[in-house]
């Protein structure tokens, strides 16, 4: 059993501080969100997470995990801190990495004997070194030691309890033997292959991870806008490649291109990262271009087959970035809603879970509606933008009887092309035939 402190309860904060709990070991979890910490203790969770509850409620109650406001306390009373705070993308694209450094200058004032100070954060490389100056230059007791560790977070949204305690791989970096010695066992419990490299390593892993499936995303979409053009079957051919096991099935979904909270901001990151160091990463900001653009694939499928949006009424069925979530962060929704009603059209939208943080960011216009089937009611199309459960299994007979028009434009391939012929539908999704 390990005392350890985690500073942010933001997601990776609160779903790796959790999971550390249920494999035994004693865990802190600090904000400096006073809300937000009487919340969680009473059992309230900031975020939409499946499972997180549950598990945060019985760790609680098994006197695993607390939460608390007094970072420098549970600074004091632990020997492992974890920094999981937020790394916004700053306005040159940059990470903002204002709140690791705040939270490297208060462990070094509560330094009162030898702790492992873990990054958890995404940051740029050189970060390990950085934060050990901080610390360095901030400790109250000058004979106390410490040492700094990179373990990056490869944790998905809507999947995160599941990612975390059956993970692929634990990444450890340092310079330490000892750390990574101490890290290496604290992730034992999850039975998981570790890999110990050095600390710089360690941070480019993260990026270098993050980039690269954002690049099999990017990829696999202009493959799918190729098929539409030649007439090939994008799902058939990502299924036929990732039958490849140097290629792998994974990450191949032609779509609307990725949002959320990690691909954009790590992949503007990182050709940051590069152009700083001197380097052009030309790929990347390819990927970056074709992802852009390709959310407005769906908007001109949608213009050509209804002849124009001006008076067009639109169902829009799905609004967080991906099922699972209410993450509306980078959301494709929160560049083809706007792009609809400036181009005449009205929106009629639905989300299981995402409405409340969707009001918030979309325009005042949209009409939000509770069910698949009440939004689509007298609608010209309806389009696709979440392949979320309820509407990858919505009734056709019915959505086709309430559609003005048997229009629909799908920005995730939920459907089979047999299956929407049958019931009668114009269907274009995105690199099959219509
Ligand atoms: C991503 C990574 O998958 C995690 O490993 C990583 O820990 C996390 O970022 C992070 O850095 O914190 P996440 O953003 O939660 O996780 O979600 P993903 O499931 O990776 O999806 C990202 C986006 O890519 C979504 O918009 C999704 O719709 C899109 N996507 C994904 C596709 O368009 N096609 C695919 O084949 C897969």
């Amino acid at each position: 059993m390990r005392k350890i402190t985690v500073i942010g309860t933001g997601y990776v904060g609160l779903v790796s501080g959790t999971c550390f709990a249920e494999i035994g070991n004693r865990v802190v979890c600090c904000d400096v969100d006073e809300t937000k910490i009487a919340k969680l203790r009473q059992g309230e969770i900031p975020i939409y997470e499946p499972g997180l509850k549950e598990l945060v409620e019985r760790n609680a109650a098994n006197e695993r995990l607390y939460f608390t406001t007094d970072v420098g306390e549970a600074i004091q009373a632990s020997d492992i801190i974890y920094i999981a705070v937020g790394t916004p993308m700053s306005e040159t694209g940059e990470a903002d990495m204002r709140y690791v450094m705040q939270a490297a200058k208060i462990i070094g004032e509560n330094l009162n004997n030898y702790k492992i100070i873990v990054n958890k954060s995404t940051v740029p490389v050189g970060t390990g070194q950085l934060v050990r100056m901080v610390v360095q230059a901030n400790k109250k007791y000058p004979w106390t030691r410490f040492d700094v560790v990179s373990n990056p977070e490869f944790l998905r949204e809507g999947s995160a309890i599941a990612d975390c305690m059956n993970m692929d791989r634990a990444v450890i970096g340092s310079d330490s033997e000892q750390a990574l010695e101490i890290i290496a066992q604290l992730h034992e419990p999850f039975g998981t292959r570790i890999f110990k490299t050095d600390l710089e390593s360690a941070e480019m892993i993260k990026y270098a991870a993050n980039t690269f499936l954002a690049t099999k995303i990017s990829f696999i979409n202009s493959i799918a806008n190729i098929c539409e053009r030649v007439g090939a079957n994008v799902m058939h051919v990502a299924e036929g490649m990732g039958l490849d096991s140097r290629i792998g099935g994974k990450f191949l979904q032609a779509g609307i291109g990725y949002g959320g909270s990690c691909f954009p901001k790590d992949t503007f990151a990182l050709a940051h990262i590069a152009d700083k160091a001197g380097y052009d990463f030309e790929l990347l900001k390819s990927v970056i271009r074709t992802n852009q653009k390709q959310r407005y694939v769906v908007m001109s499928k949608l213009r050509e087959a209804l002849g124009g949006l001006t008076g067009k009424q639109i169902a829009v069925l799905g609004l967080a970035f991906k099922p699972e979530t209410d993450d509306m962060r980078y959301a494709p929704s929160l560049t083809i809603i706007p792009e609809l009603l400036k181009q005449g059209a009205s929106v009629r939208a639905y989300d299981p879970i995402a409405v409340d943080a969707a009001r918030v960011q979309l325009p005042p216009e949209v009409h939000y509606y509770d069910h698949v089937e009440q939004t689509v009611i007298g609608c010209d199309a309806c389009v696709i933008l979440t392949e979320w459960q309820d509407i990858v299994e919505m009734d056709l007979g019915t959505i086709r009887s309430f559609l003005n028009q048997p229009i629909i434009v799908d920005g995730r391939n939920c459907f089979s092309l047999e299956a929407m012929q049958e019931h009668g539908f114009e269907y274009h999704s995105i690199g099959r035939p219509t």
